[in-house]
């Protein structure tokens, strides 16, 4: 199958896995470029040497195109996407901020630039600044879609822009790519499903949840890590929801904070006191920050169900498989090429 995408990334297949904190790990990437789909690093919970050191293992894995992600909101994300920079990663992909210094870089390199973005104007931005292509994230996505779906985002961009569009938040099969397709994407960007897959390290408790979990058994809240975010129904996120900042969790935030001191390389107190002065509305989002890190790194490190959490996406009620990467992406693009053939005679013409 050949998009606009895959000849802007120089892929075989318009498939790319997003970037997922504690999923989209090195040995993962890999196996989605091998694939030949375009495997995206998570750098969230990662420091500037965690980094480059997971970049170099990807280029040790595989010698497939491959991207990283940075959520620019995180902290030490900025220093993540720098270090991407100097290693001249081919796709550079950004989310919740403005990457303009990124374009800049990439391309002085021939890197290519993705916004992930949830509305028409952040994605007008960023085609106005230089970005190459965006990820337009629906409402049914894992973590931060936004209001729109899926459905009526990804024509509404197509319309407006001229760089491709990558359709994320809905996706897990052959239906879907077809789908995305047919309303104005150039390819499509999956997270949940590739997280239920042999090769992701999400432990095992939570990839059998996520294959006995239906479409509706996910929660949409602001109030687990201060943005509107989707996780999977369980008991631990319930109780974090319920709790949302109040004062004990604010409290909890505190020691929790010392992971992201860590990452930052600062001394906590430093960190304790510049965040302290920079207001109380950066404050208690990395206050939110600090806990969600925890719940989801107890989620899928530990498969802790009582207490920790997981961003899933509404497609975990599509799932009923644990296969492996290359097996996701190859049936995908088989089953969205065998429907878009039998589109013509299912209607008639
Ligand atoms: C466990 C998990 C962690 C995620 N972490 C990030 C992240 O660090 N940065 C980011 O931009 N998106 C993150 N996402 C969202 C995905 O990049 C993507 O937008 C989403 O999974 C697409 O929707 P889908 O799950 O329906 O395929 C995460 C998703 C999951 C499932």
């Amino acid at each position: 199958m050949k998009t606009r995408i895959t000849e802007l990334f120089g892929i075989k297949h318009p498939i790319i896995m997003s970037g997922m904190s504690w999923i989209s790990v090195p040995k993962m990437v890999a196996a989605v470029s091998s694939a030949g789909g375009l495997g995206i690093l998570a750098t969230g919970p990662l420091d500037a040497n965690q980094t480059r050191q997971a970049i170099r293992e990807i280029r040790e894995l595989t010698d497939k195109p491959f991207g990283i992600n940075a959520s620019l909101l995180f902290p030490g994300a900025a220093d993540n996407a720098r270090v991407a920079l100097e290693e001249k990663v081919p796709v550079i992909n950004f989310a919740l901020g403005k990457g303009d210094w990124i374009v800049q870089m990439a391309h002085e390199y021939g890197g290519k630039v993705v916004a992930t973005v949830t509305n028409y104007r952040h994605a007008k931005r960023a085609e106005e600044y230089g970005c190459d292509a965006v990820i337009a994230t629906g409402n049914e996505a894992a973590a931060h879609g936004e209001a729109v779906t899926t459905f009526c985002l990804v024509p509404s961009l197509a319309s407006g822009l001229n760089i491709p569009v990558i359709a994320a938040g809905g996706v897990a099969d052959g239906r879907g790519l077809a789908g995305a397709l047919a309303l104005g994407a150039e390819g499509v960007a999956m997270g949940t499903r590739m997280m239920t897959t042999q090769e992701s390290p999400l432990h095992e408790n939570y990839k059998r949840l996520s294959l006995e979990k239906t479409v509706n058994d996910t929660l949409y809240s602001k109030r687990f890590d201060g943005l509107w975010c989707r996780v999977l129904d369980t008991e631990g996120a319930r109780k974090a929801i319920k709790a949302g900042l109040n004062p004990i969790k604010l409290i909890q935030a505190i020691p929790n904070s010392r992971a992201i001191a860590q990452q930052l390389g600062l001394p906590f107190t430093k960190l304790f006191i510049g965040v302290l002065g920079s207001g109380w509305n950066n404050a208690k989002q990395l206050a939110y920050m600090a806990n969600a890190f925890k719940l989801i790194r107890i989620a899928t490190e530990d498969g802790d169900t009582k207490n920790g959490v997981l961003p899933v996406g509404q497609v975990t009620g599509l799932l009923n498989d644990i296969p492996t990467v290359r097996e996701v992406i190859e049936r995908t693009v088989e089953e969205a090429e065998k429907i878009i053939k039998e589109l013509g005679e299912k209607v008639g013409s």
